[in-house]
This record gives C-alpha cells, structure tokens and sequence, in this order.
C-alpha cells in the first residue's frame, strides 16, 4: 500500500508569520514542508535562503523538502543542510555536474532528489538513480505560485513511476505545481506519492479541511 504525503509549499503562505503557518499546516495533517529557493537567476523570482529554514526549523517535526530553484547549486547545499533541510532537491539543468551535487547532499546527510521541468527529460536520471532519493516532477513551469497544472506531467509521473518500480530502490515520487483536490487523484494514479500545494492549501482559510479533502481523493 503507498504512503501518500502531502507537502505544503510556504511559497503561498504568510510570509509575516512564518512559523505560526507552518504550525498551523502540520497541526492540520501536512506530512512536509515544502520549501521553495528561488534566485532571481535561475528562475525569475527570489523566495527565501537558509537563514529561514533555520528560522522555521524549530517549529515542526517534520521533514523539510528544499527544492533548489538556483544556479549553481553545489554552494548552498551544506548551508541548507546546516539549516535543518531533510531532503534537498536541484535541477539537473543547472549543476555542472549533477553526480557531485547529489553526493554532496548525501554527504550532508540529507535525502538528495532531481526535479524536472515540464521540458525536461527524465535521461537525467540514467546514470544516477542509485544517487537519487527523491524524483520531483514539475507540473508547472518554477517561478511562481499559483500556477495551472500541466497535464502532460501525468504522462511523466508515469515514466519515471516506471524507472522506480525498475531501479527496485525506495524512491519518493513528488509532484509540484497546480496540485488541487481536484487533480490531485489522477496524479496519484499515474504513480506520484508526494503531493506539493502551495495555493490551494494555504490560499484557503481551513487548512486542514483542504488537506482532508485531499486525502480523501488519495482513498478513493
Ligand atoms: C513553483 C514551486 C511550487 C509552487 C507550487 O516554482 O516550485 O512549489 O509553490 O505552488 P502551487 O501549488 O500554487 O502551484
Ligand atoms: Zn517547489
């Protein structure tokens, strides 16, 4: 039987009140924070540094997911790992060498993970699975919030569910980006087992109500 999870991106909440937000979303059912690092380089907006993964650290047992949206990659990865970050996920488009990066990581003693962009091919993986902890595919274009989930991503969740059945190895398989109570059973259906929501969970005033009535797709 999977383990579904769902993991609220902060990117969506009150930025003012951080660690009563976090609070509030695990004390609502959130099995992980999802943490996005935007740079204004990589991608076209600038989120939030290690400084605030420190900050929120104390407030939640839970894992905290760093999805690395930053170019390069290699020099923030012990700072985030220092900050308290459980898993830490990069794009293989923007490290030089990706081998070195998820080692660096694991080396860090965090779960080391790949995303992948709507465009962008899961080939990355072909060299590197027994590295890789975590496979993240995105279901929007990174940069913002908010955004309409793609629907191709299913047919990307389904390959790379496919490479993880494959690779006999305990995967996780997380989709970000448009995840709704809406669309968020056909996601789990094409293999993906953690469920990133940023607006529709925090964009709602009862967080819990939303979660539950995520989980209740995820039983059905
Ligand atoms: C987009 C981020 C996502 C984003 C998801 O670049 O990686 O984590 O916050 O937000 P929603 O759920 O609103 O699409
Ligand atoms: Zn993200």
């Amino acid at each position: 039987m999977t383990t579904f999870r769902i993991a609220p991106s902060i990117l969506s909440a009150d930025f003012a009140r951080l660690g009563e937000e976090v609070r509030n979303v695990v004390a609502a059912g959130a099995d992980i924070i999802h943490f996005d690092v935007m740079d204004n380089h990589y991608v076209p907006n600038l989120t939030v540094g290690p400084l605030v993964c420190q900050a929120i650290r104390p407030h939640v047992q839970v894992p905290i997911d760093v999805h690395l949206m930053v170019k390069p990659v290699d020099r923030i990865i012990p700072d985030f790992a220092k900050a308290g970050a459980n898993i830490i996920t990069f794009h293989p488009e923007a490290s030089d060498h990706i081998d070195r990066s998820l080692q660096l990581i694991r080396d860090h003693g965090c779960k080391a993970g790949l995303v992948f962009n709507p465009a962008t091919p899961l080939s990355y993986l072909e060299h590197v699975m027994d590295k890789v902890d975590m496979i993240l595919i995105m279901s929007v274009n990174p940069g913002f919030g908010g955004q309409s989930f793609i629907p191709q991503a299913l047919k990307k969740i389904e390959q790379a569910r496919r490479l993880i059945d494959e690779s006999g190895r305990d995967i996780m398989l997380e989709v970000d980006g448009g995840i709704k109570v809406e669309n968020i059973a056909a996601a789990a259906k094409a293999g993906a087992d953690t469920f990133v929501a940023g607006s529709a969970i925090f964009g709602q005033p009862d967080y819990k109500a939303v979660i539950d009535a995520m989980r209740t797709q995820l039983a059905a």
